[in-house]
């Protein structure tokens, strides 16, 4: 697009309209150090999925016309704005944090390929890439040198995506995931750019089809393009990696708090076929002593595919089973797919059809496609009646018993063909199409889940998403689908899940094991010390392959997965403790080193070790054999080996024994990690007494209690207490008491000595 010179200029609060020869732009000032950069191509203002109610601060802006360019500014931020609505940003003492790139785009290094050579490879199956491929929107800017990109949701990638390409187009990919694929499930058009001393973020709102190239094409820039929808991106600044997360989520919504028995783990397969089998399942779990609270049922529990059924055959007296689940300390989660069973007589499908509440091809007939249960048709979730109507369906289950759903194949997935793009689809009134609603399909279904389940549980709802689109962390959690029991997918777990923690969807998991493909007894081990620490922790199988519950190896196997998912249930109390700064600040649980120490230029690219919160470093095993690895500590503070007690000094790099039931853990200094004792499942025992591990001489650590289930810490119901460690003195001090239960000791362990302590709620010393 050819925005042509600048024309002239207007300012309307902290709105800045820019008209250029051939078309008008807008610069508004969000917050302080969150500029919007507008031109509406498709609609005359914002229209965004992923930011609800008005984000835009009252911000004194100044804006001047200087010579053929313009200056917005905020006491924090500057935009230079030129010719061609090309922008530089800048602090307010002139340096440059990101300036647009102002010559032709030119691939380095691109291949010099004759005809037959194109041919002979496409002959044996080889994609060609097609050359420069220009869109109509397209925003490049310039590489300064040094820089990082962190980010993007759930691509499967390493941490930093320098030098890679993606798009935007949720994808359902049973293959094998690996490094250069550019799509996965979800669509979250949001990323961090790092270089020493700098910090942004640009989130590039744009729901359709969207293309990032981070360096791949040229070295000199990097850009993202669309040919649909608005040139819309927030360019978010600030003083650091977390703060420009903490930006991004302001804009987007943070991960609500949620019920603490989801911190659990859990256990599933596609699918345990019959109550029998499931019931099975949950006497393994108490006999073995794993701790478990919840069990998942995969699609072969409904009846013949159709959501909101259950299989009588397979699943006789379902609610009296569930009922006694519950009493067992099990929750039960199902999959509910959109699609739809296309049969007369099935109440879903009659109300649908009688509702006009599914999608229609191009002459007006309602759209068909093949999922599991067949011939199927799709719910418009972009029309507020059919969320309405799906959100009511969920009482259905809530009614059952159930205590969570699993949305699945929502891109929407489908087996003849991917949906065409013209299949119409509504965003409310207005008749659009599969191309516009397709990367916000699954965040739809997930809003309207989670308003059903609210409604008909007073709950936090329990929602797990395979699609969504930005701003879902505000109703749903994610895994990250289809992977397999490969160790290189293990190992890309970590950086996957660092990823979508960074795009501010703090509840994530992966199928631990793996879901395609025969796990191995090392494998599962291995993946167990790293699911432990992940926020969702679930263990899932696919049909056909190997049974991967803990059991179905040797006592070995059984000893370590029991070893790593007791050690979980001893961090419930700090896991939960994570989630409330995620919920307050927008920060992830699950994080790259580099989030809590990026003035460290030794952690820029590790992917294979991560931080739980702010003071839990792991550095699991993530190769096949392999019984020792090198670790880095980072700088700037010492680090205790979680096993052995061991003082180390950050900065340095260390080789470390880790045999198969050794996953290293290193606990930073100063930290106050707060514990339970082991349970078979949350709310098994009542927690009196808090266990306390002190780490160092000084540190401070808040901690968090509440019902765990439902809204009332909104309104004050929760207590939050204050361990502070000065000179070697422990002190505790409640900070806030609106919750009626309280901790009535604790048991700490410092400087070597274990001890207990009575707490009658006043502040304690010693
Ligand atoms: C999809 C999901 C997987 C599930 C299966 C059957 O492949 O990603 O988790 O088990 O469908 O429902």
């Amino acid at each position: 697009m050819n925005y042509g010179k600048i024309v002239s200029f207007n300012v309307e609060g902290s709105r800045v309209e820019i008209k250029f020869e051939n078309a008008v732009g807008y610069v508004t000032a969000v917050t302080e150090e969150i500029f919007n950069v507008f031109c509406g191509f498709k609609s005359e203002t914002n229209h965004s999925f992923a930011i609800e109610g008005n984000k835009v601060q009252n911000v004194n802006v100044i804006a001047n016309m200087m010579g053929n360019y313009m200056v917005i500014s905020t006491s924090k931020l500057s935009a230079y704005v030129y010719d061609d609505f090309k922008i530089n940003f800048t602090r307010p003492d002139g340096t440059v944090i990101c300036r647009d790139y102002k010559g032709a785009r030119e691939a380095q290094g691109a291949a010099i390929v004759s005809e037959e050579a194109i041919k002979q490879a496409r002959m044996e199956g080889h994609s060609l890439s097609d050359g420069i491929a220009h869109h109509k929107i397209e925003v490049v800017k310039c590489l300064e040198g040094g820089e990082c990109f962190y980010g993007l949701g759930d691509k499967y990638n390493f941490i930093n995506k320098k030098g890679y390409e993606f798009e935007m187009w949720n994808s359902d990919i049973p293959d094998p995931h690996f490094e250069s694929m550019k799509s996965l499930y979800k669509s979250m058009p949001f990323f961090i750019v790092h270089r020493p001393n700098v910090d942004y973020g640009i989130f590039f709102d744009n729901h359709h089809r969207t293309q990032f190239d981070f360096a791949k094409e040229n070295s000199g820039y990097f850009y993202f393009s669309a040919d649909d929808g608005n040139l819309d991106y927030y360019f978010i600044a600030g003083s650091s990696i977390k703060s420009i997360i903490c930006g991004y989520t302001y804009l987007t919504g943070t991960t609500p708090l949620p019920q603490l028995w989801t911190l659990g783990y859990h256990q599933s397969r596609w699918s345990y076929e019959n109550r029998e089998e499931l019931l099975s399942i949950a006497d393994n779990m108490r006999k073995h002593e794993i701790p478990c609270d919840t069990l998942f049922c995969d699609i072969d529990y409904m009846d013949n595919f159709k959501v909101f059924t259950w299989g009588e055959k397979q699943y006789p007296e379902h609610k009296k089973m569930i009922e006694g689940l519950k009493e067992r300390g099990f929750k039960l989660v199902t999959i509910i797919d959109p699609g739809v069973k296309k049969e007369e007589g099935y109440s879903v499908y009659d109300e649908g059809i009688k509702n006009d509440f599914f999608a229609h091809d191009t002459e007006g007939n309602v759209y068909e496609n093949v999922v599991w249960p067949g011939e199927s048709v799709f719910p418009d979730f972009g029309r507020r009646a059919v969320r309405n109507w799906w959100a009511d369906n969920q009482k259905i289950m809530m009614d059952d018993g159930v205590a969570g759903i699993w949305n699945d194949m929502n891109e929407p997935a489908s087996f003849r063909g991917e949906i065409p793009e013209d299949v119409v689809f509504c965003d409310e009134e207005r008749k659009t199409n599969h191309a516009e609603m397709h990367n916000v399909y699954g965040s739809l279904m997930c809003k309207a889940t989670y308003e059903g389940i609210k409604r008909h549980s007073g709950k936090r709802p329990f929602i797990i998403t395979r699609a969504c689109y930005s701003g879902a962390q505000k109703y749903t959690i994610g895994w990250t689908g289809d992977n397999q029991s490969h160790w290189s997918h293990l190992r890309y777990s970590i950086a996957q899940l660092c990823s979508v923690g960074m795009s501010g969807m703090a509840f994530i998991g992966t199928d631990a094991g793996g879901f395609g493909a025969n796990c191995t007894s090392e494998l599962l081990c291995r993946w167990m010390q790293v699911g432990c620490f992940t926020p969702f922790f679930r263990n899932h199988s696919a049909k056909g392959t190997r049974y991967q519950e803990p059991w179905t190896f040797d006592e070995q196997t059984l000893d370590i997965c029991r070893k790593y998912i007791r050690l979980r249930y001893k961090l419930i109390p700090y896991i939960y403790d994570c989630f409330r700064i995620a919920e307050s600040s927008g920060l992830p649980v699950f994080r790259p080193l580099v989030l809590n120490f990026e003035n460290d230029k030794n952690v820029t690219d590790i992917n294979d070790q991560f931080m739980l919160g702010e003071w839990i470093m792991v550095a699991p095993i993530v190769d096949q054999g392999k019984v020792s690895r090198d670790i880095y500590l980072p700088k700037g503070c010492n680090w205790y080996d979680f096993h052995t007690g061991e003082r180390l000094q950050g900065g340095t790099r260390i080789l470390r024994e880790a045999p198969l039931d050794t996953c290293p853990i290193y606990i930073r200094e100063g930290a106050i990690i707060p514990m339970w004792p082991v349970m078979n499942y949350v709310g098994e025992k009542n927690v009196d007494c808090l266990e306390l591990m002190v780490f160092g001489n000084d540190g401070e650590y808040l901690h968090y209690q509440d019902n765990g289930e439902d809204f009332a810490y909104r309104e004050g119901e929760y207590n939050l207490y204050k361990f502070a460690r000065r000179n070697g003195r422990l002190s505790v001090e409640m900070v806030n008491s609106g919750y009626a239960k309280r901790y009535e000791g604790f048991k700490i362990t410092m400087s070597g000595k274990t001890f207990k302590v009575k707490f009658s709620g006043r502040k304690l010393e010693m």
